[in-house]
Protein backbone atom coordinates (compact mmCIF):
# COMPACT_ATOMS: atom_id res chain seq x y z
CA UNK A 1 0.00 0.00 0.00
CA UNK A 2 1.63 3.30 -0.67
CA UNK A 3 1.35 6.33 1.43
CA UNK A 4 -1.19 8.34 -0.46
CA UNK A 5 -3.50 5.58 -0.22
CA UNK A 6 -3.26 5.23 3.46
CA UNK A 7 -4.89 7.85 5.78
CA UNK A 8 -6.29 6.92 8.69
CA UNK A 9 -4.85 6.18 11.78
CA UNK A 10 -5.41 2.29 12.21
CA UNK A 11 -4.87 2.04 8.34
CA UNK A 12 -0.97 4.00 8.90
CA UNK A 13 -0.07 1.86 12.35
CA UNK A 14 -0.25 -1.52 10.01
CA UNK A 15 0.88 -0.17 6.49
CA UNK A 16 2.82 3.04 6.95
CA UNK A 17 6.65 2.37 6.30
CA UNK A 18 5.94 -1.14 5.47
CA UNK A 19 5.04 -2.04 1.33
CA UNK A 20 5.93 -5.54 0.88
CA UNK A 21 10.14 -6.15 0.91
CA UNK A 22 11.38 -5.56 -2.57
CA UNK A 23 13.54 -8.45 -2.63
CA UNK A 24 11.26 -11.29 -1.63
CA UNK A 25 8.05 -9.99 -1.57
CA UNK A 26 8.11 -10.64 2.37
CA UNK A 27 4.66 -9.11 3.72
CA UNK A 28 6.12 -8.33 7.20
CA UNK A 29 9.11 -6.28 6.67
CA UNK A 30 12.05 -7.86 7.48
CA UNK A 31 14.53 -7.79 10.29
CA UNK A 32 17.92 -6.33 8.64
CA UNK A 33 20.34 -7.89 11.36
CA UNK A 34 23.36 -6.34 9.60
CA UNK A 35 25.93 -3.76 10.91
CA UNK A 36 27.29 -2.33 7.18
CA UNK A 37 26.41 -3.08 4.10
CA UNK A 38 27.92 -3.41 0.72
CA UNK A 39 29.37 -0.19 -1.78
CA UNK A 40 28.09 -1.26 -5.38
CA UNK A 41 31.46 -0.14 -6.09
CA UNK A 42 34.16 2.38 -5.42
CA UNK A 43 32.12 5.53 -4.19
CA UNK A 44 29.13 4.11 -4.55
CA UNK A 45 27.18 3.01 -1.41
CA UNK A 46 23.56 1.91 -1.62
CA UNK A 47 20.63 3.65 0.35
CA UNK A 48 22.11 2.09 3.61
CA UNK A 49 25.48 1.62 4.62
CA UNK A 50 26.25 1.08 8.16
CA UNK A 51 23.39 0.74 10.26
CA UNK A 52 23.90 3.18 13.25
CA UNK A 53 23.44 5.96 9.87
CA UNK A 54 20.47 3.78 9.20
CA UNK A 55 18.77 0.66 8.78
CA UNK A 56 16.08 -0.66 6.79
CA UNK A 57 14.14 -2.12 9.77
CA UNK A 58 14.43 0.86 11.93
CA UNK A 59 13.65 2.92 8.38
CA UNK A 60 10.66 1.55 8.30
CA UNK A 61 9.48 2.30 12.23
CA UNK A 62 10.82 5.84 11.80
CA UNK A 63 8.46 5.82 8.81
CA UNK A 64 5.57 4.30 10.89
CA UNK A 65 5.97 6.81 13.74
CA UNK A 66 6.16 9.80 11.62
CA UNK A 67 2.93 9.11 10.16
CA UNK A 68 1.28 8.40 13.62
CA UNK A 69 2.05 11.21 15.02
CA UNK A 70 1.15 13.70 11.84
CA UNK A 71 4.70 13.99 11.37
CA UNK A 72 7.19 14.10 8.44
CA UNK A 73 10.11 12.47 10.42
CA UNK A 74 10.33 9.68 12.64
CA UNK A 75 13.52 8.91 14.59
CA UNK A 76 13.92 5.76 16.78
CA UNK A 77 16.28 5.34 19.30
CA UNK A 78 17.73 2.28 22.11
CA UNK A 79 15.34 3.69 24.89
CA UNK A 80 12.89 6.59 25.95
CA UNK A 81 16.26 8.36 27.30
CA UNK A 82 18.51 8.01 24.60
CA UNK A 83 16.17 10.32 22.76
CA UNK A 84 15.67 12.53 25.19
CA UNK A 85 19.50 12.94 25.86
CA UNK A 86 19.58 13.14 21.95
CA UNK A 87 17.47 16.30 22.30
CA UNK A 88 19.41 17.99 25.01
CA UNK A 89 22.19 17.89 23.04
CA UNK A 90 20.89 20.49 20.29
CA UNK A 91 21.40 22.88 23.05
CA UNK A 92 24.31 25.18 23.03
CA UNK A 93 26.06 26.23 26.40
CA UNK A 94 24.82 28.75 27.72
CA UNK A 95 21.17 28.25 26.77
CA UNK A 96 18.26 28.41 28.52
CA UNK A 97 14.80 26.06 29.06
CA UNK A 98 12.03 25.93 30.82
CA UNK A 99 11.03 22.71 31.78
CA UNK A 100 7.57 21.36 33.25
CA UNK A 101 8.09 21.18 36.99
CA UNK A 102 6.48 17.83 37.39
CA UNK A 103 7.29 15.35 35.00
CA UNK A 104 9.15 12.01 34.79
CA UNK A 105 12.12 11.25 37.53
CA UNK A 106 14.14 10.05 34.72
CA UNK A 107 13.90 12.86 32.45
CA UNK A 108 13.94 15.59 35.62
CA UNK A 109 17.32 13.28 36.53
CA UNK A 110 18.77 14.18 32.98
CA UNK A 111 17.97 17.55 32.96
CA UNK A 112 19.41 18.08 36.35
CA UNK A 113 22.17 17.34 35.28
CA UNK A 114 22.91 18.74 32.06
CA UNK A 115 21.75 22.34 33.67
CA UNK A 116 24.33 21.98 35.91
CA UNK A 117 26.78 20.98 33.70
CA UNK A 118 26.17 22.42 30.32
CA UNK A 119 22.45 23.97 29.60
CA UNK A 120 20.48 26.10 32.66
CA UNK A 121 17.24 24.42 33.41
CA UNK A 122 14.14 26.46 35.15
CA UNK A 123 11.30 24.23 36.50
CA UNK A 124 8.11 25.86 36.04
CA UNK A 125 4.29 25.17 36.36
CA UNK A 126 3.85 25.11 32.78
CA UNK A 127 -0.55 25.20 33.55
CA UNK A 128 0.27 28.94 34.34
CA UNK A 129 1.42 30.99 31.37
CA UNK A 130 2.29 33.88 32.97
CA UNK A 131 5.13 31.74 35.08
CA UNK A 132 6.28 30.55 31.89
CA UNK A 133 6.64 34.50 30.81
CA UNK A 134 8.00 35.41 34.00
CA UNK A 135 10.79 32.57 33.46
CA UNK A 136 11.84 33.08 29.98
CA UNK A 137 15.30 34.90 29.41
CA UNK A 138 17.21 36.30 26.21
CA UNK A 139 19.21 32.72 26.43
CA UNK A 140 15.69 30.89 26.44
CA UNK A 141 15.57 28.40 23.72
CA UNK A 142 13.00 25.88 24.59
CA UNK A 143 9.79 24.33 26.42
CA UNK A 144 9.29 21.06 27.51
CA UNK A 145 6.17 19.47 28.26
CA UNK A 146 5.22 16.56 29.72
CA UNK A 147 0.94 16.09 29.47
CA UNK A 148 0.03 14.01 31.30
CA UNK A 149 2.13 13.84 33.57
CA UNK A 150 3.96 11.26 35.35
CA UNK A 151 2.31 10.08 37.93
CA UNK A 152 0.23 13.18 39.14
CA UNK A 153 -1.89 13.69 35.76
CA UNK A 154 -1.91 17.00 35.50
CA UNK A 155 -2.14 18.41 31.83
CA UNK A 156 -0.76 20.82 29.83
CA UNK A 157 -2.48 22.90 27.32
CA UNK A 158 -0.46 22.35 24.64
CA UNK A 159 -1.69 24.88 21.77
CA UNK A 160 -1.20 27.58 24.38
CA UNK A 161 1.92 26.87 25.59
CA UNK A 162 2.99 26.59 21.80
CA UNK A 163 1.40 29.83 20.87
CA UNK A 164 3.41 31.55 23.53
CA UNK A 165 6.69 29.91 22.53
CA UNK A 166 6.06 30.73 18.96
CA UNK A 167 5.81 34.44 20.10
CA UNK A 168 9.26 34.48 21.73
CA UNK A 169 10.66 32.08 18.82
CA UNK A 170 10.80 29.29 21.15
CA UNK A 171 10.68 25.45 20.28
CA UNK A 172 8.36 23.18 22.32
CA UNK A 173 9.06 19.68 23.15
CA UNK A 174 6.45 17.27 24.48
CA UNK A 175 6.81 13.90 25.82
CA UNK A 176 3.77 12.02 24.82
CA UNK A 177 4.68 8.53 26.15
CA UNK A 178 1.27 8.51 28.18
CA UNK A 179 -1.17 9.00 25.51
CA UNK A 180 0.43 7.79 22.89
CA UNK A 181 -0.02 9.37 19.17
CA UNK A 182 -3.80 7.22 19.25
CA UNK A 183 -5.20 9.54 21.93
CA UNK A 184 -3.04 12.75 21.51
CA UNK A 185 -1.11 14.41 18.42
CA UNK A 186 1.04 17.62 20.03
CA UNK A 187 2.23 18.45 16.61
CA UNK A 188 -1.29 18.93 15.10
CA UNK A 189 -2.05 21.59 18.58
CA UNK A 190 1.33 23.54 17.44
CA UNK A 191 4.03 21.69 19.23
CA UNK A 192 7.39 21.22 17.24
CA UNK A 193 8.71 18.10 18.91
CA UNK A 194 7.10 15.02 20.17
CA UNK A 195 9.05 12.14 22.27
CA UNK A 196 8.41 9.07 23.55
CA UNK A 197 9.53 6.41 25.76
CA UNK A 198 8.22 3.37 23.17
CA UNK A 199 8.90 1.17 25.79
CA UNK A 200 5.08 1.84 27.08
CA UNK A 201 2.18 1.97 25.32
CA UNK A 202 3.48 1.73 21.59
CA UNK A 203 5.71 -1.33 21.86
CA UNK A 204 2.94 -2.50 24.43
CA UNK A 205 4.12 -5.71 25.94
CA UNK A 206 6.85 -4.59 27.82
CA UNK A 207 9.56 -6.72 25.84
CA UNK A 208 11.78 -3.49 24.44
CA UNK A 209 13.27 -0.63 25.79
CA UNK A 210 13.63 1.77 23.01
CA UNK A 211 12.43 5.60 22.45
CA UNK A 212 11.28 7.86 19.50
CA UNK A 213 11.39 11.82 18.27
CA UNK A 214 9.16 12.69 15.25
CA UNK A 215 9.29 16.50 13.84
CA UNK A 216 7.72 18.10 10.78
CA UNK A 217 10.42 20.61 10.13
CA UNK A 218 13.03 19.23 7.88
CA UNK A 219 15.84 21.25 9.63
CA UNK A 220 15.13 20.07 12.87
CA UNK A 221 15.15 16.90 11.32
CA UNK A 222 18.32 17.47 9.94
CA UNK A 223 20.30 17.76 13.08
CA UNK A 224 18.54 15.30 15.06
CA UNK A 225 19.20 12.75 12.15
CA UNK A 226 22.79 14.09 12.59
CA UNK A 227 22.83 13.22 16.33
CA UNK A 228 21.66 10.48 16.07
CA UNK A 229 24.17 9.41 14.47
CA UNK A 230 26.92 11.25 15.85
CA UNK A 231 25.82 10.02 19.72
CA UNK A 232 25.06 6.29 18.24
CA UNK A 233 21.41 6.49 20.33
CA UNK A 234 19.46 4.90 17.38
CA UNK A 235 17.33 1.20 17.92
CA UNK A 236 18.91 -1.84 16.50
CA UNK A 237 17.40 -3.79 14.28
CA UNK A 238 15.54 -6.90 16.14
CA UNK A 239 13.60 -4.28 18.61
CA UNK A 240 12.89 -2.34 15.67
CA UNK A 241 10.93 -4.53 14.59
CA UNK A 242 8.83 -5.58 17.83
CA UNK A 243 7.95 -2.53 18.50
CA UNK A 244 6.47 -2.29 14.58
CA UNK A 245 4.95 -5.60 15.55
CA UNK A 246 3.29 -3.70 19.05
CA UNK A 247 2.15 -0.98 16.89
CA UNK A 248 0.28 -2.81 14.59
CA UNK A 249 -2.11 -3.45 17.70
CA UNK A 250 -1.55 0.00 19.28
CA UNK A 251 -5.51 1.47 18.32
CA UNK A 252 -7.18 -1.89 20.00
CA UNK A 253 -5.11 -1.74 23.32
CA UNK A 254 -5.17 2.19 23.91
CA UNK A 255 -9.36 1.70 23.37
CA UNK A 256 -9.20 -1.11 26.24
CA UNK A 257 -6.52 0.68 28.38
CA UNK A 258 -8.87 3.37 28.26
CA UNK A 259 -12.00 1.35 28.94
CA UNK A 260 -10.54 -0.66 31.59
CA UNK A 261 -8.82 2.04 33.26
CA UNK A 262 -11.96 4.44 33.17
CA UNK A 263 -13.75 1.86 35.15
CA UNK A 264 -11.08 1.22 37.77
CA UNK A 265 -10.57 5.21 38.27
CA UNK A 266 -14.19 5.51 39.11
CA UNK A 267 -14.65 2.40 41.37
CA UNK A 268 -11.59 4.01 42.89
CA UNK A 269 -13.35 7.01 43.80
CA UNK A 270 -16.10 5.67 45.54
CA UNK A 271 -13.76 3.92 47.57
CA UNK A 272 -13.78 5.07 51.33
CA UNK A 273 -10.32 4.01 51.87
CA UNK A 274 -9.03 6.19 48.71
CA UNK A 275 -8.27 9.89 49.50
CA UNK A 276 -8.08 10.87 45.84
CA UNK A 277 -7.99 9.95 42.17
CA UNK A 278 -5.77 11.46 39.57
CA UNK A 279 -7.69 10.41 36.44
CA UNK A 280 -7.78 13.31 33.44
CA UNK A 281 -11.34 11.41 32.26
CA UNK A 282 -13.00 11.81 36.00
CA UNK A 283 -15.20 15.34 35.71
CA UNK A 284 -13.40 15.61 39.49
CA UNK A 285 -9.87 16.02 37.72
CA UNK A 286 -9.28 19.53 37.85
CA UNK A 287 -8.71 19.87 34.03
CA UNK A 288 -11.34 17.48 32.57
CA UNK A 289 -12.54 20.15 30.42
CA UNK A 290 -8.94 20.46 28.87
CA UNK A 291 -8.76 16.52 28.73
CA UNK A 292 -11.66 16.70 26.45
CA UNK A 293 -10.48 19.62 24.39
CA UNK A 294 -7.15 17.62 23.92
CA UNK A 295 -7.15 14.27 23.90
CA UNK A 296 -9.00 11.66 22.31
CA UNK A 297 -8.93 9.51 25.34
CA UNK A 298 -6.89 8.85 28.46
CA UNK A 299 -4.65 5.82 28.20
CA UNK A 300 -4.80 3.32 31.23
CA UNK A 301 -2.40 4.74 33.74
CA UNK A 302 -3.21 7.06 36.77
CA UNK A 303 -2.18 7.56 40.28
CA UNK A 304 -4.50 7.34 43.23
CA UNK A 305 -3.92 8.22 47.45
CA UNK A 306 -4.37 5.64 49.73
CA UNK A 307 -6.12 6.65 53.32
CA UNK A 308 -3.55 6.12 55.86
CA UNK A 309 -0.37 6.75 54.14
CA UNK A 310 3.04 4.61 53.11
CA UNK A 311 2.39 1.60 55.66
CA UNK A 312 -1.33 1.11 54.47
CA UNK A 313 -0.43 1.79 50.73
CA UNK A 314 2.59 -0.52 50.84
CA UNK A 315 -0.39 -3.08 52.14
CA UNK A 316 -1.82 -2.36 48.99
CA UNK A 317 1.09 -3.17 47.23
CA UNK A 318 1.69 -6.21 49.45
CA UNK A 319 -1.47 -7.91 48.40
CA UNK A 320 -2.61 -7.99 44.79
CA UNK A 321 -2.08 -10.75 42.79
CA UNK A 322 -3.42 -9.83 39.11
CA UNK A 323 -1.03 -6.72 39.06
CA UNK A 324 2.53 -6.75 39.33
CA UNK A 325 4.91 -4.67 41.68
CA UNK A 326 6.75 -3.45 38.81
CA UNK A 327 7.97 -0.07 37.21
CA UNK A 328 7.54 0.64 33.80
CA UNK A 329 3.63 1.28 32.11
CA UNK A 330 1.75 0.55 28.83
CA UNK A 331 2.15 -3.29 28.68
CA UNK A 332 -1.20 -5.66 28.51
CA UNK A 333 -0.52 -6.84 31.75
CA UNK A 334 -1.48 -4.51 34.55
CA UNK A 335 1.45 -3.34 37.01
CA UNK A 336 1.00 -1.28 40.26
CA UNK A 337 4.03 0.81 41.77
CA UNK A 338 4.54 3.44 44.45
CA UNK A 339 6.51 6.58 42.41
CA UNK A 340 7.71 7.75 46.08
CA UNK A 341 10.12 4.93 46.85
CA UNK A 342 9.97 3.50 42.91
CA UNK A 343 10.19 5.75 39.63
CA UNK A 344 10.95 9.02 40.79
CA UNK A 345 13.15 8.24 44.24
CA UNK A 346 15.85 9.87 41.83
CA UNK A 347 13.94 13.27 42.12
CA UNK A 348 15.44 15.20 45.05
CA UNK A 349 12.62 14.45 48.58
CA UNK A 350 11.43 18.34 48.86
CA UNK A 351 11.28 18.27 45.21
CA UNK A 352 8.90 14.89 45.00
CA UNK A 353 6.79 15.82 47.24
CA UNK A 354 6.13 19.87 46.22
CA UNK A 355 5.34 17.63 42.67
CA UNK A 356 2.43 15.64 44.98
CA UNK A 357 4.38 12.64 44.70
CA UNK A 358 3.81 11.96 48.49
CA UNK A 359 3.58 8.05 50.12
CA UNK A 360 0.35 7.89 49.84
CA UNK A 361 0.95 7.86 46.50
CA UNK A 362 0.08 4.64 43.81
CA UNK A 363 0.76 4.50 40.40
CA UNK A 364 -1.34 1.91 38.48
CA UNK A 365 -0.78 0.83 34.72
CA UNK A 366 -3.89 -0.97 33.78
CA UNK A 367 -3.79 -3.87 31.64
CA UNK A 368 -5.67 -5.24 28.77
CA UNK A 369 -6.81 -8.19 30.97
CA UNK A 370 -10.42 -8.42 32.08
CA UNK A 371 -11.79 -5.64 33.99
CA UNK A 372 -13.55 -7.60 36.75
CA UNK A 373 -10.34 -9.26 37.75
CA UNK A 374 -8.72 -6.41 38.26
CA UNK A 375 -11.35 -4.71 40.25
CA UNK A 376 -11.54 -7.71 42.33
CA UNK A 377 -7.90 -8.18 42.67
CA UNK A 378 -7.33 -4.58 43.65
CA UNK A 379 -10.90 -5.14 46.04
CA UNK A 380 -9.35 -7.71 47.88
CA UNK A 381 -6.15 -5.99 48.19
CA UNK A 382 -7.80 -2.72 49.80
CA UNK A 383 -9.23 -4.73 52.29
CA UNK A 384 -6.14 -5.52 54.41
CA UNK A 385 -5.36 -1.86 54.17
C1 LIG B 1 6.97 9.80 30.52
C2 LIG B 1 8.25 9.07 30.32
N1 LIG B 1 9.19 9.58 29.50
C3 LIG B 1 10.37 8.96 29.30
C4 LIG B 1 10.69 7.79 29.95
C5 LIG B 1 12.03 7.13 29.71
O1 LIG B 1 11.90 6.07 28.83
P1 LIG B 1 12.85 4.74 28.83
O2 LIG B 1 12.61 4.05 30.14
O3 LIG B 1 12.36 4.00 27.64
O4 LIG B 1 14.25 5.21 28.70
C6 LIG B 1 9.74 7.20 30.79
C7 LIG B 1 10.05 5.95 31.50
O5 LIG B 1 9.35 5.52 32.38
C8 LIG B 1 8.50 7.87 30.99
O6 LIG B 1 7.56 7.36 31.81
Amino acid sequence: MSQNNCKRFKTLAIHAGQPPDAAYGAVMTPIYQTSTFAFRSVGQPGPFDYSRSGNPTRKALETCLAALESGAFGFAFGTGMAAEATLATMFEPGDHMVVHNDLYGGTYRLLATLGERRVAVDYVDLRDLDAVRAALRPSTRALWIESPTNPCMNLVDLAAVAQLAREHGLLTICDNTFSSPYFQRPLELGVDIVVHSTTKYINGHSDVVGGAIVVRDAGLAERIGFLQNALGTCQAPFDCFLVMRGIKTLALRMEEHNRNALEIARWLERHPKISRVHHPGLPSHPQHALALRQMTGFGGTFSFRVRGGQEEAFRLLGNVKVFTLAESLGGVESLIEHPYTMTHVSVPPDIRESMGITPDLIRISVGIEDVADLIEDLESALAAV
